[in-house]
């Protein structure tokens, strides 16, 4: 086995004493608060292997990160606050020169919760493994390549977490031109058989895209959860122009997914969100969690590109064929008790924006629109303070619960459960407001001030 000499002594003494957060809010007016940015700002894309240990109560977030790409990687202890930790995978194998591309982490259920990243190189032809160099380190701070790498070759990128079957088998799916294969290890009954290299073999296709379709990126194969959710019922999402997703059920003798209907269904409806990745969150209840990667520019004046979503929960919708999501609960710990207000029984003003005295930079809303909810045309507008520009939200018909979360520059929209992310169009503000447009109600608006989550970089400065 290779290690990283890229553990500082630093990393593995974080404490909150010595935290430092080199975000500068006023010298970049773009730069988000409470969606996820890594420091040394630099460009940033997919969420990858994002996972909770149990072993020692942290979350874990790697991330696309840099040219050629790298993974990154933060930690958190509730999903909302971060520690920024170094560059986790960096390119120093035959295998890896053209970037570490995307893939997962799994936490496998035998007794030391052994923890293993799955990888893809960028030319699609290798799967490779990492596993922490220091199990017990609670940041899981350096990782090593097994010298069994790659665990397979293939035609293929971004592996899934490794899935055991009820029978004790190893399973991971990957995205193809033909949809999403899957793969099984076929000598494979512990972890160090994965890391010492167990023989994969393809044992079919989880599903075979549709005709006409590009390629299936970024698989995701989980089953769905929530009150709602039909039993059995599993996801089978793919990224490729936006994410989305086919509900339906999972053989597991023969790794195929049925799809109960072909229509098109989108995670977020508007193109700014991208490659998401869920993980099961056994630390509270077993919910699914997640991440998307929120594809903007790199802003005038800014030094970062790209932010990961607010993380979200992801569900089975009312009508079981579907799937709902709303930001984590755990995110409301950054509203600010001095900067909120309070409205109710406003209507929009037509293409005119009814402006609201709620002024902000990062700020959360909670909207409840009455009789049969929004109507043709219902929505929000954002207001860049001070650049006479504008950006409209729709809401969708019918919508009656609704969330919006601005933050800088970017907006998330969560309408009963149906998520839209826009970026502003002009963002350079050193305040926001927003206004309501069209034909509805709105019963009750609660909009907070957000603070920014705590952020500890000293282990990169
Ligand atoms: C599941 O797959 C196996 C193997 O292909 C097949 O024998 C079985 O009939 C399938 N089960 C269902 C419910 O389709
Ligand atoms: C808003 O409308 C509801 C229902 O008509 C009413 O009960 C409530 O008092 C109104 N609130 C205000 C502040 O006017």
């Amino acid at each position: 086995m290779r290690s990283f000499a890229i553990a500082t002594a630093a990393a593995m003494f974080v404490t909150s004493a010595s935290a430092v957060d080199p975000r500068d809010f006023e010298a970049d007016l773009n730069l988000p608060g409470f969606h996820f940015v890594p420091y040394p700002f630099d460009w940033q894309n997919d969420p990858n292997g994002p996972l909770y240990d149990p072993v020692h109560d942290k979350y874990h977030l790697f991330y696309q990160y840099q040219t050629p790409r790298l993974w990154g990687h933060a930690v958190s202890d509730d999903l909302v606050n971060w520690v920024q930790m170094p560059v986790a995978l960096t390119t120093d194998q035959w295998y890896d020169q053209g970037g570490v591309f995307s893939g997962s982490g799994t936490v496998l259920d035998d007794e030391e919760q052994s923890v293993i990243l799955t990888i893809s190189s960028s030319d699609n032809t290798e799967i490779f493994v990492a596993i922490p160099a220091d199990r017990s380190d609670p940041f899981l701070t350096e990782w090593v390549l097994p010298d069994s790498n790659p665990i397979y070759t293939t035609n293929a990128r971004d592996p899934t977490e490794i899935m055991k079957t009820s029978d004790g088998r190893y399973r991971i799916a990957d995205g193809t031109a033909e949809g999403t294969a899957m793969w099984e290890c076929m000598d494979c009954e512990t972890a160090a058989d994965i890391i010492s290299g167990g023989k994969w073999t393809q044992i079919g296709m989880y599903q075979t895209k549709p005709e006409g379709q590009g390629y299936w990126e970024c698989p995701d194969t989980f089953p769905l959860l929530g009150e709602d959710a039909i039993e059995g019922t599993w996801v089978s999402k793919f990224s490729m122009s936006g994410d989305r997703y086919y509900l339906g059920t999972y053989n597991e003798t023969s790794g195929e997914f049925a799809p109960y209907d072909l229509e098109d269904r989108m995670y977020d409806t508007n193109g700014a969100f991208y490659a998401s990745k869920t993980f099961l969150d056994s630390k509270d209840d077993n919910r699914r969690v997640l991440w998307g990667w929120l594809i903007s520019g790199k802003p005038e004046g800014s030094e970062w590109t790209g932010l990961q979503s607010a993380p979200r929960i992801l569900e089975a919708a009312a009508d079981g064929k579907s799937i709902k999501m709303v930001p984590i609960p755990e995110l409301k710990s950054l509203r600010r008790d001095d900067e909120k207000a309070h409205y109710e029984n406003l209507s929009g003003n037509g293409d005119d924006a009814k402006e609201l005295e709620f002024t902000g930079r990062m700020f959360d809303v909670e909207a409840i629109i009455g009789g049969d909810g929004a109507g043709d045309k219902c929505g929000f507008r954002v207001l860049w303070d001070g650049a006479d520009e504008h950006t409209d939200i729709e809401i969708p018909t019918g919508a009656k619960s609704i969330r919006m979360l601005v933050d800088s520059s970017v907006i998330e929209l969560f309408a009963d459960g149906a998520a839209t992310t826009t970026f502003g169009t002009v963002t350079k503000a050193e305040s926001v407001k927003f206004g309501l447009l069209g034909d509805c109600v709105f019963e009750s608006i609660d909009a907070w001030g957000m603070n920014p989550y705590e952020y500890d970089a000293s282990n990169v400065l």
